[in-house]
């Protein structure tokens, strides 16, 4: 087991500079988590960790040893991909044993692991049939197994469960989550899953055009995103954001001419423009409340309905209420915006932190 340490990698395709200059230190038995938006360079910088791709520039290091220079089989991880390539003529036991065999283990050494990697997923009694006769869900438990068999310093997982079922899905996330606890191992896990994002992190690294845009505990990004993009990235459904301007001390006016109070200084100068977030759990329908609107479509999850409103500036806010409320659509809403939760960003886009 090992901690990751990326210094300043950088990869270009050719003129196209794929990842622009990544720092990140990821701990020994770290659970991490890569998200952001298809194209934004996820792949690209697990590949580089597991030397299937050559970093143009930086350092790569696991462990003590400094691996940038080193081929994928002298860098003792296991990676996991979307597509589970097993061999469709090999049994379970012989697909999960093959990565010792080639390494020259001696046969009751591949059937222990193998045994072993068998109990920690269940696999035991399907270790004599042949892909084929196993589901998408046992296939992708397989292609694990096969990873955990040879005990690797680190696990990188490339979106390993998008294949499956949203039940599935389920299901094996909790398997993964099962198996970090088990094994105890470093393991970078790329997903656009906010939900696998949010329960499997320790640390969540947010992504965009080759850069990271920040790096934290999942709930911390929550609830304090550094910048519009995570504000908008982090969370589903995702956060509301308003255009208005502040007016000094904690003031805001929409577009509509309400005014709300936050706990966030506006510096500079009087009427600055900003940008305004709040969730939609933090938005209360209050007779009294500041904020005008007419409710035009509710969707009711069971657990949860979710508001949309239709505001007078002309921007549409979503509102999250109880599964059971009453609420009718084209009913006229006054809301209130819960101050200690409203996120404001300056014009480029930077939060604003909060009062001491
Ligand atoms: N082998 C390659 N040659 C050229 N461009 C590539 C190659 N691999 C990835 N890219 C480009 O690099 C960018 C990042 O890709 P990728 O890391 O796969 O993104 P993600 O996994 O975040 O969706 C994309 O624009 C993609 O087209
Ligand atoms: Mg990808």
């Amino acid at each position: 087991m090992a901690g990751i340490v990326l210094r300043d990698v950088h990869k270009s395709f050719g003129e196209v500079e794929v990842i622009r200059g990544v720092d990140l230190e990821i701990e020994d038995r770290e659970f991490v988590v890569f998200v952001g938006p298809s194209g934004c360079g996820k792949s690209t910088m697990l590949r580089l960790i597991g030397g299937l791709e050559e970093a143009t520039e930086g350092q790569i290091i696991i462990g003590d040893q400094d691996v940038t220079g080193l081929p994928p089989a002298e860098r003792s991880l296991s990676m996991v991909f979307q597509s589970y390539a097993l061999y469709p003529h090999k049994t379970v036991r012989e697909n999960m044993g093959f990565p010792l065999k080639m390494a020259g283990e001696p046969k009751e050494q591949v059937a222990a692991a193998v045994q072993e990697a068998a109990n920690v997923l269940q696999l035991g009694p399907l270790l004599d049939r042949l892909p084929k006769e196993l589901s998408g869900g046992q296939r992708q438990r397989v292609a694990i197994g096969r990873s955990i068999v040879r005990a690797p310093l680190a696990f990188l997982f490339d979106e390993p469960l998008s294949n499956l079922d949203a039940a599935l899905r389920v299901q094996m996330r909790v398997e993964i989550a099962r198996l970090h606890r088990r094994l105890r191992s470093t393991m970078v896990y790329v997903t656009h899953d906010q939900v696998e994002a949010m329960t499997l992190a320790h640390r969540i690294v947010v992504f965009s055009e080759g850069q990271i845009e920040q790096i934290g505990p999942p709930l911390e990004l929550y609830e304090n995103p550094a910048n519009l993009f995570v504000a908008t990235f982090i969370g589903s459904p995702m956060m509301n954001i308003l255009s208005g301007k502040g007016f000094g001390e904690g003031q805001f006016r929409l577009e509509d001419g309400s005014e709300l109070k936050t706990d966030r200084t506006l510096t500079g100068a009087a009427e600055t423009a900003v940008q305004m977030g709040i969730r939609p759990e933090h938005i209360e329908l209050d007779s009294e409340g500041p904020v005008h609107g007419k409710i035009a479509v509710v969707e009711r999850l069971g657990a949860d309905s979710f508001l949309h409103v239709d505001l007078e500036a002309g921007t549409t806010i979503l509102v999250r209420q109880n599964g059971n409320s009453f609420l009718e659509e084209e009913t006229k809403v006054r809301m209130r915006f819960l101050p200690e939760y409203v996120h404001l960003f300056n014009p480029e886009g930077k939060a604003l932190t909060k009062n001491a």
